[in-house]
């Protein structure tokens, strides 16, 4: 069983996902762990500024190993776990996730690392759009503008970083209009996924909610 869970930023998703896949025993693949890790890459090698973003992009995914080890990045035989979540990373990520052939590259991947694990869960943008659309159990969680701002707000908060709540949301309207607009895999609502709108509820809500999706659907199975 496939399950695949897309949505803008700040839904939720990976809390989500990581979560559900802890209660089903099943594999937790972070889609968006690879795009931060082949940005890593890119600064490590101090090209983030490259006019030829392409071809730099196909030098790195020519040369670097990815993969997963117990839910976490691993680059070249190095975990990333801390290191991809840095604000630089935040910064130049964007790259990495307009590019062509990361997109194509990371897709791939990702659909096998999925097929190739008999339960997985899957979260990211365009998962059940283009890497697993025949996923069994599609969700597009979802949340308020507002709510969104503020769940990113605290998370920056905590981290000690110092910024004003309106320009957190600026920031997230200015992502989501980017990621519908993209032209490989913008954001969007496939046709069967159950869109779960997670404003004013908690994690374990959301997390009930997909469970009994999942066990409906394995009945039907
Ligand atoms: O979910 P995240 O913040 O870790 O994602 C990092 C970036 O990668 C973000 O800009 C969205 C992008 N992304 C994507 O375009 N497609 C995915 N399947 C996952 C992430």
């Amino acid at each position: 069983m496939i399950i695949a869970i897309d949505g803008p930023a700040g839904a939720g998703k990976s809390t989500v996902a990581r979560e559900l896949s802890k209660r089903l025993n099943y594999k937790y693949l972070d889609t968006g762990a690879m795009y931060r890790a082949i940005t890593f890459e890119l600064i490590n090698r101090k090209l983030e500024d490259s006019e030829d973003l392409e071809k730099v992009f196909k030098e790195i995914i020519d040369s670097i190993e990815l993969d997963f080890v117990d839910g976490d990045i691993v680059l070249n035989g190095r975990i990333l776990t801390k290191e991809i979540r840095e604000p630089i990373i935040d910064k130049h990520v964007s790259k990495a996730a307009s590019s062509k052939v990361v997109r194509s590259f990371l897709s791939s991947e990702q659909r096998k690392l999925a097929i190739n694990s008999p339960n997985t869960i899957l979260e990211g943008r365009d998962t059940t759009t283009v890497v697993c659309p025949d996923a069994q159990v599609k969700i597009f969680l979802t949340a308020s503008l507002d709510e969104r701002a503020r769940r990113r707000y605290k998370e920056l908060l905590k981290k000690d970083i110092k910024i004003d709540f309106e320009e957190v949301k600026r920031q997230i309207e200015k992502r989501d209009k980017s990621d519908t607009t993209r032209e490989i895999g913008p954001l969007k609502v496939a046709e069967d996924a159950v869109v779960i709108d997670s404003t004013e509820k908690d994690v374990e809500w959301v997390v009930d909610k997909i469970f009994s999706l999942v066990r409906n659907k394995r009945k039907q199975l």
